[in-house]
């Protein structure tokens, strides 16, 4: 058993991808593309930590991981998650956690949350669709609401707001 953390990620701009490799170089947990993961490479840790980004309101390829991390018996899952929107909104990140996680897993399972930005040139094709689609459904409408309005402010282009700073609730939770 390894008594250092794994930490798998699943990232298609490179924010998530980032953020995983600070968190595997400051604390000397192995990094790996979800692409390459298995539940017998978890089996050989004591903690897994499960990368993704928000996707619509979702973790992209939660349950997947999490089905693998449950077969591998390695003992603590951990999740963190990459997104658009700043750390500041407390309400809407806590809101996207109990979208996704049962009260049994927000208690049970670490969690942290890392803003980052958009990428449109790094983005698949279905996705540049979305946000197109996003995009002209709020221009389209009236009476935003203002986070309607900070949304389509956001939307609007490539931007990174990502930080080391948002990387060091995890790091401590793998330092132990
Ligand atoms: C189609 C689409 C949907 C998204 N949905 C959300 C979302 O619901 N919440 C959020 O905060 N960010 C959202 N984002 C922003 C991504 O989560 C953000 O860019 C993420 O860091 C990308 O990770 P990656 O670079 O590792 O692929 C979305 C981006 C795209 C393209």
């Amino acid at each position: 058993m390894n008594h250092k953390g794994l930490i798998v990620y699943k990232s298609r701009t490179g924010f998530t991808r980032k953020y995983a490799e600070l968190a595997g170089k400051e604390t000397g947990s192995r990094v790996v593309d979800y692409k390459r993961a298995s539940p017998e490479l978890m089996s050989e840790y004591d903690t897994v930590v499960f990368g993704s980004r928000a996707h619509a309101g979702r973790i992209d390829g939660y349950q997947k991981a999490k089905e693998m991390f449950q077969k591998s018996g390695a003992k603590q899952f951990a999740v963190f998650v990459t997104g658009a929107t700043p750390n500041t909104e407390k309400q809407v990140i806590q809101d996207f956690w109990k979208q996704n996680l049962t009260s049994g897993e927000l208690q049970k399972i670490p969690h942290f949350y890392m803003q980052s930005g958009l990428r449109y040139e790094d983005m698949s094709f279905t996705d540049k669709l979305m946000m197109r689609g996003l995009r002209t459904m709020l221009k389209r409408k009236k009476d935003k609401s203002d986070e309607e309005k900070r949304m389509e402010r956001m939307i609007a282009g490539s931007y990174d707001i990502s930080s080391e700073e948002y990387a060091k609730p995890l790091i401590s939770f793998l330092k132990g």
